[in-house]
């Protein structure tokens, strides 16, 4: 396995491969690899010659008040799950090398709309600092394909959106949300929850899986009212809930109350003492 951190090298190891024709995939993130990104490198490596694992803690999606300095790093065990599963390189730039140009100065990537609702209202400019790092990703690597989870559902579809607005020629494939036996959605921030927390934190599945059952059997569409009792769920089983709703997946604007034709699905965020859990369920009528 190729470890590289810097732009020259990973450009040269880039040129030869595309010389030789192989087609590459690209799985960008953070690192505190859990067995979800193992699963999106496992794809990957079915739907390309090579695969290219990014481990960059990007400080432009994280705002003044947020967790970049206590955000979990742990590069060796890292690299020894990705050369366990065989990833052809690993990418950890520094940020000098990512952000040549002061950060607040440098440009940036912004996908109107979508970005400033949801999570995108509760962290502003975080989706701008999504866009902007996977935009550079891209532009480095050009991968083929590049490899997203859905857990991240905002965030899968601002990217989406920007692919198709800056028309790069990559094949996005989103893969479904991890789970741990009890529901709960694997993410590297499972672990600012304490013993007690951990314990509560799959029912924020729970309830979610709960309305999606309810909404696909009743034909019930009061959904300000559903989402309203969804909400109390969550505070009453110990949680700070930001937003739980249901939207339409394509476009995440809100459903008409009688529509059954598109995809729906339903969303939600919710403090668990110091941790910011994200989840979402998909309804097909
Ligand atoms: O999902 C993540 O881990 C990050 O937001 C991403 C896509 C790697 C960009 O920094």
């Amino acid at each position: 396995m190729n470890l590289i951190s810097s732009i020259t090298e990973l450009r040269a190891q880039i040129a030869s491969w595309r010389q030789a024709k192989q087609r590459i995939a690209l799985v960008p993130t953070m690192g505190n690899l859990h067995d979800g990104h193992i699963s999106l490198v496992q794809h990957a490596l079915t739907v390309a010659d090579r695969v290219v694992v990014s481990i960059f803690v990007n400080p432009l999606q994280f705002g003044p008040t947020e967790d970049y300095q206590a955000y979990p790093r742990t590069l060796t065990e890292d690299n020894a799950k990705l050369q366990a599963a065989k990833t052809d390189l690993v990418f950890t730039p520094t940020v000098a090398e990512m952000y040549p140009t002061p950060m607040e100065q440098s440009t940036r990537v912004e996908v109107p709309n979508l970005n400033n609702i949801l999570c995108g209202a509760s962290r502003p400019g975080h989706f701008i600092g999504v866009a902007t790092i996977v935009n550079k990703l891209f532009n480095l690597v050009q991968p083929d394909k590049a490899v997203f989870g859905e857990k991240d559902f905002q965030q899968l579809l601002i990217i989406k959106r920007m692919v198709a607005d800056l028309n790069l020629p990559i094949d996005l494939i989103g893969q479904p949300t991890y789970r741990e036996p009890d529901g709960l959605a694997m993410s590297s921030r499972n672990r600012y929850l304490t013993t007690e927390q951990r314990q509560l934190a799959p029912r924020l599945f729970q309830i979610l899986d709960q309305l999606r059952r309810y909404l696909l059997t009743t034909g019930q569409r009061n959904f300000t009212e559903l989402e309203d009792h969804a909400k109390a769920q969550l505070t009453a089983s110990g949680f700070k809930p930001d937003y739980i709703t249901v939207r339409v997946a394509d476009t995440l604007a809100l459903p008409t109350d009688h529509d059954n034709a598109q995809e729906l699905v339903i969303l939600a965020a919710a403090w668990l003492g110091k941790a910011r859990l994200i989840d979402n369920v998909r309804i097909r009528f």
